[in-house]
């Protein structure tokens, strides 16, 4: 290991355990396809697509170069009055990919911005269709959109709210799908749990009057909440409810975007369409940050056609909004998608996948697993009166042994890169496994 040329002191870690961090730092120093480096000059096994988004797996030459060239060409365009082609061309592509009529797309940075675009464009909409006393935003408990202050307000997850106030006013929130009781070891969509829909119409609805609620935001398959497969019909349920109230529904694909279940988008996988689809980080291949919004005609229309001509319609976008190199990178991430067919490959591979995730039944702390695609959820038995520690400790010891999954609470989250080789979830399976054999 080279010495350091930098402090650990000034740097604050998003996320992290900054103290224990800085005790005993984890460094990347590279990567390459399924591998990092680390600066002990070892390689570690990428069972988490980084954080869900480089679903191609790491320094992939085509976007890479394709980068390095629009830096050279035109490196930044405004925003706001200006255009260049990659945006738009990257526009029309993901109008290609996405589902339904789901045909127009802003840009932001990150998938905390992609939400409160979203959010802000279902308030817009209600307005200019007359109907502007629909404030009222539900997303669910244990839902994670992003850190912004729409994306926490709509959010469920207590610590990421507890110590920041009384956030957006006129918020509430459907429950969570989440039962061990019914639904333990499920392979794929869990049968029991539709019905929690109902709770939308019988008591949120019931609570706030439908001619009050904008928008109702979920992700469709949860991740950072410990990986949440929505049960058979659920969505379909929340679909036809909105409908019958007039509510918009916005999916966060932020995760599930770009093949991890099988397909672009998971709206297309469990066949239900929404308004509204908010989306990021595999977008780029996680190489750039670029994320947004795709939004149905009825919509876009509504608000850009309301405004008078010559002026703005939506005063809202970012000074990054469909940054030249970020839709670079993103027109050659979705090329790399469609040429290795990586979504497709996502779908024949999920079998394997679940079975090695499903072998893990049995071994000691584990009391649940569940997946859907390319992704899988292992829940462990907390530590009595310590949340959280018992799966961190798998981390740090998987990652001793060359495996980087992700932990949140007591849940392991597995979402590899699409080209996973069945050997290397066959490594990801058994390293999880003999490490917990090790776990007190
Ligand atoms: C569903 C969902 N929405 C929003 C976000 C926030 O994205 P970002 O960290 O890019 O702001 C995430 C991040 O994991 C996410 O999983």
């Amino acid at each position: 290991m080279k010495p350091r040329d930098y402090s650990l002191d000034s740097l604050w870690m998003p996320f992290t355990a900054n103290r224990q961090f800085k005790a005993a730092p984890r460094m990347f120093v590279a990567a390459k396809d399924m591998y990092f480096t680390t600066d002990d000059d070892r390689q570690v096994l990428d069972g988490t697509s980084g954080l869900w988004c480089v679903n191609a797996g790491h320094c992939r030459p085509r976007i890479v170069e394709a980068i390095k060239r629009q830096l050279d060409t035109l490196d930044y365009c405004p925003a706001f009055q200006m255009g260049h082609p990659t945006e738009f061309r990257v526009a029309d592509l993901l109008r290609d990919l996405a589902p339904g009529d789901l045909n127009h797309v802003f840009f932001a940075n990150s998938g905390s911005e992609a939400v409160d675009t979203a959010l802000k464009i279902a308030l817009a909409y209600q307005r200019v269709r007359g109907e502007g006393q629909r404030t009222v935003l539900i997303g669910r408990e244990r839902g994670y959109h992003g850190v912004g202050f729409g994306g926490i307000s709509v959010g469920g997850i207590p610590a990421n709210r507890k110590a920041y106030g009384s956030m957006l006013p006129r918020v509430d929130h459907m429950p969570h799908t989440h039962n061990l009781e019914k639904n333990a070891f499920s392979r794929g969509q869990p049968l029991w749990g539709a019905h929690l829909a109902d709770e939308l119409e019988s008591r949120i609805i019931a609570l706030h009057d439908a001619s009050n609620i904008a928008a109702v935001i979920v992700e469709p398959a949860a991740g950072s909440t410990g990986v949440l497969i929505p049960p058979v019909g659920y969505l379909q349920r929340l679909r036809e409810i909105c409908d019958k109230y007039g509510l918009l529904l916005i999916f966060d694909e932020v995760i599930t975007g770009f093949g991890r279940t099988g397909h672009a988008f998971a709206a297309e996988t469990f066949g239900v369409i929404p308004d509204m689809i908010t989306f990021a980080k595999g977008v780029t291949n996680a190489t750039i940050p670029l994320s947004g919004v795709l939004v149905r005609p009825a919509i876009h229309d509504a608000i850009v056609n309301n405004a008078p001509p010559g002026m703005v319609e939506l005063f809202h976008g970012y000074t990054y909004s469909g940054h030249p190199v970020a839709t670079a990178a993103a027109e050659a991430t979705l090329g790399l998608y469609h040429e290795e067919k990586l979504f497709e490959r996502a779908r024949e591979l999920a079998p394997y996948f679940e079975n090695a995730a499903h072998a893990l039944k049995g071994s000691r702390h584990v009391i649940d697993i569940r997946n859907y695609g390319m992704m899988a959820g292992i829940e462990l038995d907390p530590r009595p009166g310590k949340p959280g520690a018992r799966a961190f400790e798998v981390f740090l010891r998987c990652f001793e042994k060359g495996v980087l999954i992700r932990v949140t609470g007591d849940i392991i989250a597995l979402s590899p890169p699409l080209i996973i080789e069945k050997a290397q979830i066959d490594q990801l399976a058994d390293t999880i496994a003999e490490v917990l054999k090790t776990i007190d």
